[in-house]
């Protein structure tokens, strides 16, 4: 039975990389993909997200801005990551039309009035926190919340204790797990102690590019700039993918193992946006999320392959080798 699936998303290359794989999985039905300031402007991640679903041949798939800055702070891009088009600098053709006639928030409340469905947050919980402002209803009826954020012993990559997404709006991420606790929900927190293992190596490019050279020359394109960032900030040969990992994890939650805890965020001082994760309960609160903290990555390049080069697992004879 495919489940459906609203992608809340700041595209970005990762994200990029993340939309293919969804798009890819029969599993899922994408319903919407509603875009955040984040990595890119909120309208360049917009566009960004048609060339992907262009590339995808998937423009059926409706897309919808979102909030273009966070709730409180200033909104800082991470373009220096990204590139300074948010997609590697690929430069990839502007996809025209396509504009949708409501805003993320709008298509969030309109969907969640009507039924329950799973979210995957790949991006700063602006959107999300923003339609809990709206209409608590409707983010209350979200059945499954899957968030790419925070890190609970892995360093930060914005700050030594806090990652991006959760550093980009530390006021939404904090009204986001507040409501998780106010509904007795736990959200699945995807952070950098498992993201940090799901490295995208030339070799592996390598393989995928032979495997298919449309799909390997187009995840080439836009991931070189992001390979150069890599080795010139943390001395890694590849890229750490992070958020197609979400989408794995969503689609088989076995793939990362961690615990159920209360969650913190902060939202001040020098340790804006960290994840305080009370895994020995000092708090003596009720959990809110579900804290990953191993990840079989193995088993994670199985099904990205898998699925985006539409390979059965014995096709991908000389990947193991390769990890
Ligand atoms: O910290 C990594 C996260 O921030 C990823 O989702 C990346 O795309 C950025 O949004
Ligand atoms: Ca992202």
């Amino acid at each position: 039975m495919t489940r459906k699936v609203i992608i809340d998303c700041d595209p970005g290359i990762d994200d990029s990389l993340a939309i293919m794989m969804a798009l890819s999985s029969p599993e899922i039905e994408v319903i919407g993909i509603t875009v955040v300031a984040g990595n890119s402007p909120v309208e360049m991640g917009f566009e960004n997200a048609k060339k992907i679903l262009k590339f995808m041949n998937r423009l059926d798939v409706p897309i919808y801005k979102g909030e273009s800055k966070p709730l409180k702070k200033d909104f800082v891009n991470a373009l220096d990551t990204h590139g300074e088009d948010g997609l590697g600098e690929s430069f990839l053709p502007k996809v025209e039309g396509y504009e949708q006639e409501m805003s993320a928030t709008e298509f969030l409340e309109q969907i969640l009035m009507k039924e329950s469905v799973d979210m995957i947050a790949i991006g700063p919980l602006t959107n999300l926190a923003t339609l809990i402002q709206r209409n608590e209803q409707a983010f209350n009826n979200i059945s499954r919340l899957v968030s790419m954020g925070g890190t609970y012993k892995s360093h930060g990559n914005c700050s030594p204790v806090a990652e991006y997404n959760y550093w980009e709006d530390p006021e939404a991420a904090s009204i986001v797990y507040k409501q998780m606790s106010k509904i007795n929900k736990t959200i699945e927190m995807i952070g950098l102690d498992v993201t940090r293992k799901i490295v995208l190596t030339p070799t592996l490019l390598e393989y995928i590019k032979r495997l298919d050279s449309k799909t390997g020359e187009f995840i080439q394109k836009i991931t070189k700039f992001y390979f150069d960032f890599h080795w010139e900030w943390e001395h890694i040969i590849g890229c750490v993918i992070n958020d197609p990992l979400a989408i794995a994890y969503y689609l088989n939650p076995e793939i990362c193992t961690g615990f159920t805890s209360f969650v913190q965020v902060e939202t001040e001082s020098i340790s804006r946006g960290q994840t305080l994760v009370d895994a020995y309960s000092f708090y003596r609160k009720e959990a809110n999320a579900k804290v990953l903290t191993q990840v079989n990555m193995k088993e994670f390049f199985y099904m990205f392959l898998e699925r985006i080069l539409k390979k059965e697992r014995n096709e991908l004879d000389l990947l193991e080798e390769l990890l």
